[in-house]
């Protein structure tokens, strides 16, 4: 049962119980995107480095991954380097290289034992070997899970990805006549997998930044001010509790009962 699962990691008393009791299980987003953004900013009003933002970051990381994981989830996709993020400084780039694969050495277990499949959306192969090597293990040893689904956008471009999709599509000798939507959604890098339900952005940017530009067409976006090292628990279930406060409509009207309900 999700609500017990969740409920084993909260101590009792805590206010997150009242918050997990709040969920409705039937009605969970079936894939959360999250913009993991302001690390930089988190080290600033602490004056740090920039890389100390990013290091705190990694336990947001695993909080989040656990607590998804735990509440049902079934597919969390984090926005961890973007193809623009090439642009930082090469110590900040490599920091966050290097925590990465750190990050997927200790957590590994982790994935494990909550039955976790880990994946990676972006041109994987424009990074280092090394990272290359940490990520197709995790992918490798993960992949028979049957668990939470869990992307890691890096090296991720919206735009790009679009754009190897078309490449795919027209290498893949389909006739231009019977290309469509979904046909197209099968050449991108999240082929098989719903699309987001839910897109968290952290530290209150009103921006897409770029990021699943295709596969966030109906997404209901919440953007917190809380920045991403300090994202956990409470947070995602607040999130997730807004989101079921929405009514989504897909461009169409309210349904007919629902109405006469008023
Ligand atoms: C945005 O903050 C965050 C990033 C560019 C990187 C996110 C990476 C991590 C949380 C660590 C590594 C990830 C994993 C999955 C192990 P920013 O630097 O743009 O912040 P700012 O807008 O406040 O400057």
């Amino acid at each position: 049962m999700p609500l017990e699962q969740v409920l084993t990691s909260i101590p009792s008393g805590h206010p997150d119980e009242a918050l997990a009791r709040q969920v409705n299980f039937d009605r969970l987003p079936v894939h959360v995107a999250i913009i993991m953004d302001g690390n930089g900013r988190w080290a600033a009003q602490r004056h740090l480095p920039r890389v100390e933002g990013h290091r705190a970051g990694i336990d947001a990381v695993r909080d989040t991954v656990e607590t998804a994981a735990r509440l049902g989830i079934r597919v969390l996709t984090l926005y961890a380097f973007s193809i623009e993020n090439w642009k930082r400084p090469a110590a900040e780039v490599s920091t966050l290289m290097l925590l990465l694969k750190r990050y997927l050495r200790s957590e590994l277990n982790t994935l494990l034992s909550n039955d976790i499949r880990f994946r990676v959306i972006g041109r994987m192969e424009e990074l280092g070997r090394d990272v290359q090597e940490e990520l197709t293990t995790a992918i490798d040893r993960t992949a028979k899970n049957s668990g939470m689904l869990f992307n890691i956008a890096l090296n991720y471009g919206g735009r790009a990805e679009i754009v190897d999709a078309a490449r795919r599509a027209m290498e893949s000798g389909l006739r231009p006549e019977d290309l469509d939507e979904e046909r197209f959604a099968g050449f991108l890098y999240t082929a098989g997998q719903p699309d987001p339900d839910l897109l968290i952005r952290t530290s209150g940017e009103m921006r897409v930044s770029n990021y699943l530009l295709w596969q966030i067409a109906y997404a209901e976006i919440y953007v917190t001010e809380t920045l991403w090292p300090d994202f956990r628990r409470t947070h995602l279930l607040e999130a997730v509790l807004a989101y079921q406060k929405r009514e989504r409509r897909y461009g169409g009207i309210k349904a007919p009962a629902a109405i006469g309900a008023q």
